[in-house]
């Protein structure tokens, strides 16, 4: 198996998140998990309380990377001079990243305790991640460039009919299982309604995987070679996952609208208070190593 090297980038920072997260929580066990009132007698309090000298930098740390995060996708998807410094999609992923694992770290600073106004600001952090993990579902669902660009409708259609194409001239298929590909991916252009394109997709989903398994199984039965059967599968999976992602791009599209329009009110809130909450401190004389 060959890794790309789009792959390793995913794979190393995944490795780097979860590294580092397990590290903290193994080394910080005996204190997060003390009750609060027992927590000031553990020899670990000095170090990992929210002003501790780990549990302060872990605030800061995280909230840094959540704003790098942040700051340098949203400049890198609006400022045109920036358009040739790496893949945007790549940035997205860097985005996750960052911000991923600030809030973990945010996590560890807080030690598990929250109170106060700055409470508000842990719980739409937390709301922005999680509402996070949903929109990069819908992003994967629209169709996009190697790059990252959403393509346009016609676009789609296109590399639908090279797909088709593909495997009409190359592999010298039967007519009976050509007309079986063209039947199992067959898009459906009606609207759906957005209440139920969710439904919709895990319905698609669903079916496209059993149409997959008796292509498979009529394959093996065939002519074909081994080595084509492999290609032609992978085709034949390219183009179910294409034809779904036609029959509900416009569903997905306006949800992503409307995603974003309630993604960005809990990164600002989440903002705000922490820059209050960075105020406070600092006026109690919190300056961490400084
Ligand atoms: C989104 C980012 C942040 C969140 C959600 C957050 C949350 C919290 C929470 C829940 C506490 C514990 C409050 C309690 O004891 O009841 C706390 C304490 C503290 N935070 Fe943060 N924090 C964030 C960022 C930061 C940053 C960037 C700094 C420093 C520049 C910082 C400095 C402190 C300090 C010094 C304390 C201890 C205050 C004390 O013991 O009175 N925090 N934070
Ligand atoms: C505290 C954490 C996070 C904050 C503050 C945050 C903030 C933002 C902001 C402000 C945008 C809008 C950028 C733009 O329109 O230019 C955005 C976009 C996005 N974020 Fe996050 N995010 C966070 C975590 C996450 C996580 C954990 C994920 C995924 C697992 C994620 C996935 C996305 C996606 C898919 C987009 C849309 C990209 C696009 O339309 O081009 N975010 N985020």
């Amino acid at each position: 198996m060959i890794i790309t090297l789009n792959q390793l980038y995913k794979i190393s920072l995944f490795l780097i998140l979860s590294v580092i997260s397990v590290i903290i929580l193994y080394f910080g066990w005996d204190y997060y998990t003390l009750p609060l009132n027992k927590r000031f007698f553990s020899e670990l309090h000095t170090l990992l309380k929210p002003s501790g000298a780990l549990g302060h930098g872990f605030g800061i740390i995280g909230s840094l990377m959540m704003l790098v995060g942040v700051v340098s996708y949203m400049i890198r998807k609006r400022v045109k001079r920036f358009s040739r410094l790496g893949a945007l999609k790549n940035w997205l992923i860097f985005h996750i990243f960052l911000c991923t694992l600030g809030p973990i770290l945010v996590l560890y600073h807080t030690a598990f305790k929250f109170g106060g106004l700055v409470s508000i600001s842990f719980w739409s952090m937390a709301a922005v991640v999680v509402s996070g993990f949903i929109g990069r579902f819908i992003y994967l669902q629209i169709p996009r460039t190697i790059e990252g660009n959403e393509l346009s409708f016609n676009d789609v259609n296109k590399l639908n009919i090279n797909l088709t194409q593909r495997l009409r001239e190359n592999y010298n298929l039967s007519e009976s299982i050509l007309l079986m590909i063209d039947e199992f991916s067959f898009v459906d252009l009606e609207e759906i309604k957005l209440s139920s394109a969710i439904s919709s997709f895990i319905k698609k989903t669903i079916e496209q995987r059993k149409a997959l398994k008796k292509i498979k199984s009529v394959l093996k039965k065939s002519e074909i070679s081994k080595e084509n059967r492999k290609e032609v599968i992978r085709l034949i999976k390219s183009k179910l996952v294409l034809t779904r992602k036609i029959s509900l791009l416009k569903s997905m599209q306006k949800l992503f609208g409307y995603w974003h329009v309630a993604h960005l009110p809990f990164a600002i809130l989440m903002l705000l208070i922490m820059l209050v909450h960075v105020g406070v401190t600092i006026v109690f004389g919190y300056r961490w190593v400084f």
